[in-house]
């Protein structure tokens, strides 16, 4: 069993997760990346994979049995998987609020929200406090978690796709309140041995079309998107020595874009 201090990792397999997985992993860390899909490609000594759908939350004791099996040292989480519909990948074509669907709806809701929360309630006991180090809930908020967003930037896409695109509703409330619970959790936990915190990543230059890129430029104080490397050290952060006295704090890693 890989005894380095261990961090659950949701939704590793994603854009930001993979990156993630690799630096910390780097760090001497024991990343053990929790994702959906059948088989993680890179799975290592340090990188270890649990196929699980976080949406069957009734399922988490399974889970947890999983993780006790690949690690008696676990020190952190980072709540990262979530439903991010994407510009590049054509899916935030549904955003016009008029065609709110219930289903997606309680979909993001249970995935974006609802799994953080019962995930931490779930890994609680498994922590290990016994090297008086606090341990580390990092929750993966959004821009669109602190403001709305600016549905100018969708115009251009809709022009060259023959329809109109929003960022639908349903986004930057989940990420609200996983803000919110990473505050609540920051002061009831506080006194536990943990530090709670969150980061809210501006938007990833992915091969995006260059009217979105450019529009999104325009918004940013920095006048580019971020690249994903640029996320790296604040996960590292969040889940290092650096932050151990930094809790309930959501830091933007975003060029700007929430500062005016
Ligand atoms: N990409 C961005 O520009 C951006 C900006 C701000 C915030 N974020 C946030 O960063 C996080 C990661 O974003 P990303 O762009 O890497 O997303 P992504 O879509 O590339 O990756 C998400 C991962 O979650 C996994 N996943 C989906 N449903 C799951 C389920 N039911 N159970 C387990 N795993 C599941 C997917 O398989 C995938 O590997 C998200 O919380 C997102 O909201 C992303």
């Amino acid at each position: 069993m890989n005894t380095n201090p261990a961090i659950i990792l949701t939704g590793g397999l994603g854009l930001i997760g993979k990156s993630t997985a690799h630096f910390l992993a780097s760090k001497g860390y024991h990343i053990i990346i929790v994702d959906i899909a059948p088989n993680c490609e890179f799975a290592s000594d340090s990188i270890s994979y649990i196929q699980f759908d976080l949406m069957l939350i009734e399922n988490y004791t399974a889970l947890m049995e999983k993780v006790t099996q690949l690690t008696a040292n676990l020190k952190g989480v980072i709540n990262n998987a979530a439903f991010n519909p994407k510009v590049e990948d054509n899916s935030i074509s549904v955003g016009k609020f008029e065609d709110l669907n219930l289903l997606e709806w309680r979909k993001e809701v249970n995935l974006n929200l609802t799994a953080p929360i019962f995930l931490i309630q779930a890994l609680l006991p498994l922590f290990n406090h016994t090297d008086a180090t606090p341990c580390k809930i990092v929750n993966v908020i959004s821009t669109y978690g602190l403001v709305p967003p600016n549905q100018d930037i969708y115009k251009g896409l809709g022009a060259i796709q023959g329809k109109e695109v929003f960022k639908p509703i349903n986004y930057p409330v989940t990420k609200a309140g996983l803000a919110m619970a990473t505050k609540y959790l920051a002061v009831y936990l506080g006194d536990r041995g943990f530090n709670v915190n969150g980061i809210a990543p501006g938007g990833i230059a992915n091969n995006q079309p260059q009217v979105f890129v450019d529009a999104y430029a325009a918004l940013t104080p920095m006048k580019r998107m971020a690249k994903v490397e640029e996320m790296m050290e604040t996960f590292h952060l969040l889940c290092s020595k650096g932050s151990d006295y930094i809790n309930g704090q959501i830091i933007a890693v975003d060029g700007g874009w929430t500062a005016w």
